[in-house]
């Protein structure tokens, strides 16, 4: 008797295995949305590893974030072309922080870089690259600020250029040649690395 050779028995199996796993991949259902706690979570998960502490509460610079305040704005302020700006307060406060802000307030200053009245946020909020976010997962970032402990924090106000200044800075210095601007600053986000 004639051996088939066990290559010819194997190939349409694992044909049928692929295509098999093929129409899996197909039928896989969409992601329910999330809802509730699980999108706050959510929220804290990215506020973590996108950094807003690092700007956003108090000591962090200094190597002792104080996690009781959290998010509560830092009063190190930035100076550089812009003049100078404070990472703010944005615990849900309705005076001091933003707690008179809707969702989709956050949403769009997050992601647009654009305040409730209009104007735009000053460096180094870095919103360019938060514009990459999507819409769920801004979401689910604002939710979180909203369910944060609200902390009674007034923040110092965005100093114009060239005015006087009280307080701690970090002052930028000129750039280097290599860190220079060679082309205008980009109007529109980051997108593509
Ligand atoms: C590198 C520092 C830095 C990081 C990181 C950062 N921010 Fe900011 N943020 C700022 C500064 C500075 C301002 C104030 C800008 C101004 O005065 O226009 C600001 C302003 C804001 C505002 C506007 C608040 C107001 O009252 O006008 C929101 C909302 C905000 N940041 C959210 C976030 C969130 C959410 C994250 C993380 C996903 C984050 N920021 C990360 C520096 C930072």
């Amino acid at each position: 008797m004639r051996r088939i050779p066990s290559v010819t028995l194997l190939l349409p199996l694992l044909l049928a295995t692929s295509l098999a796993l093929l129409s899996c991949a197909h039928e896989t259902p969409a992601p329910a949305p999330l809802s509730g706690a699980d999108q706050i979570a959510r929220g804290y998960y990215l506020a973590t590893v996108t950094g807003c502490n690092d700007c956003h509460t108090p000591g962090y610079f200094y190597g002792a974030p104080d996690t009781t305040r959290r998010l509560s704005g830092s009063e190190l302020g930035w100076k550089g072309p812009w003049g100078v700006s404070y990472a703010r307060n944005l615990t849900p406060e309705p005076h001091t922080g933003i707690g008179a802000w809707s969702e989709a307030d956050i949403v769009t200053a997050i992601k647009t870089g654009k305040r409730p009245d209009g104007s735009m946020l000053l460096p180094p909020m870095p919103w360019p690259d938060f514009a990459a976010l999507t819409d769920e997962d801004a979401m689910a970032i604002a939710k979180y600020l909203k369910a944060l402990t609200p902390v009674m924090h007034k923040m110092p106000d965005r100093v114009a250029p060239g005015a006087a200044v009280k307080g701690s800075i970090i002052e930028l210095p000129p750039p280097s040649a290599w860190d220079a601007p060679r082309t205008p600053a980009p109007a529109t986000p980051s997108s593509t690395p």
